[in-house]
């Protein structure tokens, strides 16, 4: 049986969760959210990878590496979210569906914030949730994937049928 696998992407600073101004993203730690997101993958039977990174390229390379390998990503870019390009045309390069993932709600936050590259890409977007957002997140993308993946064409006998009346 093909492993099915969502890839969790976590951008510059969120390695600082649970010290990292908790009044705005609270005090959970990044792993307490992946265990969160994973335990919702695992529960519908999917595996669940996770990669952070400060450095943007890291996060290309590791879109890279799901592309025809990963069904579904779901990316909290931090700060990335609002100028990174090279992230963005990564993840144009993939086929799958991506959910947009941020703890705070960016566009309830200063200007510069309100606006995401990534936005357009994304089948759905999860924001202002806090924790519970990961899991969230998760569920929407595998549920995305789900109902992207082909699925059998039920086979009725009726192979020979042109669609013409004069056919039937
Ligand atoms: C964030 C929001 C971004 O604006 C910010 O730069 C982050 C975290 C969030 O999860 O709320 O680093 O993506």
């Amino acid at each position: 049986m093909p492993r099915h696998v969502v890839l969790l992407l976590s951008g510059p600073n969120l390695n600082l969760l649970g010290t990292r101004q908790p009044e705005i993203y609270g005090t959970d730690t990044l792993l307490d959210h992946v265990q969160a997101a994973r335990r919702a993958a695992t529960e519908r039977g999917w595996d669940l990878e996770h990669r952070q990174s400060n450095h943007e390229g890291d996060l290309v390379d590791a879109v890279h590496a799901g592309i025809g390998r990963v069904e579904a990503i779901v990316v909290n870019p931090g700060a990335l979210t609002h100028y990174g390009w090279s992230l963005h045309d990564a993840l144009a390069a993939f086929e799958g569906p991506i959910v947009e993932l941020h703890l705070s709600e960016p566009r309830e936050r200063e200007p510069w914030r309100h606006h995401s590259v990534v936005e357009p890409l994304a089948t759905a977007r999860v924001a202002g949730q806090g924790g519970t957002g990961y899991p969230q997140a998760v569920t929407l993308a595998i549920q995305a994937a789900a109902a992207e993946a082909p699925t059998a064409v039920p086979d009725t006998g009726d192979a020979a049928d042109t669609g013409d009346p004069g056919d039937r």
